[in-house]
């Protein structure tokens, strides 16, 4: 079957063959991919940066944000069956640390993990794959065209539930979990697909939504953004010094830009007892100097916390499943409008070559 695979540490995609994958144990589900979502990462490998290839292979299929359609279950199979939408997680355990053997490879302890299509492991763009039971999350037919978002979204999930988690414990004034987001003032820094994702959650929670990019104005994100309530901050016009006089202080700030200068000029933004959350992924090794007694100083003067958060639980998943639901009874089409576009698998070099202002997800179809 085909393939589409990366040389680590070399520009360039290519299609490659694979054998069609079988069933082996009884806990095995044999998925057709319909849908693969393309995001930095994905692009990253692409131009040479972060992958490895699986220890039998020398190249790696890429893909990550999966969506299928099952075809075959092992006999021990429960949750799905053939005909069934599912979307297979990315991280597969160590196998020995605390947390991979309560089934969080997203906090692998040992660093031992393999993620599918990115460090060791093939991923998901190609034909058909072939994973455990435990890996699977079921997808409801009504998200069918936006199933693929599963795995952006748990992204953003885990990085906003655990942001939650950390303020609801040391908050005094903060009654419930609802009450870290509602009617706060949140700055996501980036409305690419994470962050326009996060967005999506954080308005559903109630939260007064401020979304920094360097778009413009009438561009898919910045419109996407305005449709869910949120404020676009058009970072041309608006200098980040500024956004604290202009918007007030945030009580969190989601980024989701990756860009190094940028994450610690935000802090200006933070305000007292904020909190700073990180899932933007920098490439490349670009020095930067940095005012660190200013900063550790704010940080600890301003009992403010940074968080670094990555990958994500099959809870956060199942989040993501719920939300799509909501998003859609909330917010319309607004987040079908996060897919731009929609590109046949054989036409997979356009996908990776053409990226511009105007593109939000690219999606490729295999089915
Ligand atoms: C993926 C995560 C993965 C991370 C680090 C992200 O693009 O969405 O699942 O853990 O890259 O490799």
């Amino acid at each position: 079957m085909k393939a589409i695979a990366v040389n680590p540490g070399k520009p360039g995609v290519f299609f490659v063959e694979r054998d069609e994958p079988r069933l082996q144990s009884p806990d095995d589900i044999k998925v057709k991919i319909l849908d693969v979502g393309i995001c930095g990462t994905d692009r990253e490998e692409a131009n040479g940066g972060r992958s490895l290839t699986a220890p039998d292979q020398k190249d790696l299929v890429i893909g990550h944000e999966m969506f299928g359609v099952v075809q075959e279950t092992g006999k021990d199979v429960t949750q799905v069956r053939a005909g069934d939408y599912i979307a297979f997680t990315v991280r597969r355990g160590c196998g020995h640390c605390d947390a991979c053997t309560m089934g969080r490879p997203d906090m692998c302890t040992s660093g031992g993990y393999t993620e599918r299509g990115i460090w060791g492991r093939d991923g998901y763009q190609t034909e058909f794959v072939v994973d455990k039971e435990d890996y699977c999350v079921p997808i409801p037919p009504e998200v069918r065209d936006i199933g693929v978002l599963a795995e952006p979204l748990s992204v953003a999930e885990k990085a906003i539930d655990e942001s939650v988690l950390v303020q609801k414990s040391r908050l005094p004034y903060v009654r419930d979990a609802s009450g870290v987001l509602a009617g706060r003032n949140i700055l996501i820094a980036g409305i690419g697909p994470i962050g326009l994702l996060a967005g999506f959650i954080l308005r559903l929670r109630g939260a007064k939504v401020y979304g920094l990019d360097v778009v413009d104005e009438d561009s898919p994100r910045a419109r996407v953004l305005s449709d869910i309530g949120g404020t676009y901050v058009d970072g041309k016009k608006v200098k980040v010094d500024d956004i604290q006089k202009t918007y007030g202080s945030m009580d969190m700030i989601f980024e989701a830009t990756g860009v190094t200068s940028l994450e610690f000029n935000l802090l200006d933004a933070l305000g007292i007892n904020g909190l700073y959350v990180l899932t933007g992924i920098p490439g490349g090794e670009r020095p930067l100097q940095v005012q660190g007694p200013d900063i550790i100083r704010r940080l600890v003067l301003n009992n403010q916390v940074m968080i670094g958060s990555v990958n994500a639980g099959k809870t956060h998943y199942r989040m993501a499943v719920a939300d799509l639901m909501k998003f859609r009874q909330a917010y319309g089409s607004a987040i079908d409008r996060v897919i731009t576009q929609r590109i046949p698998c054989d036409k997979v070099q356009d996908a990776f070559m053409h990226n511009t202002a105007e593109e939000i997800k690219t999606v490729i179809q295999w089915g």
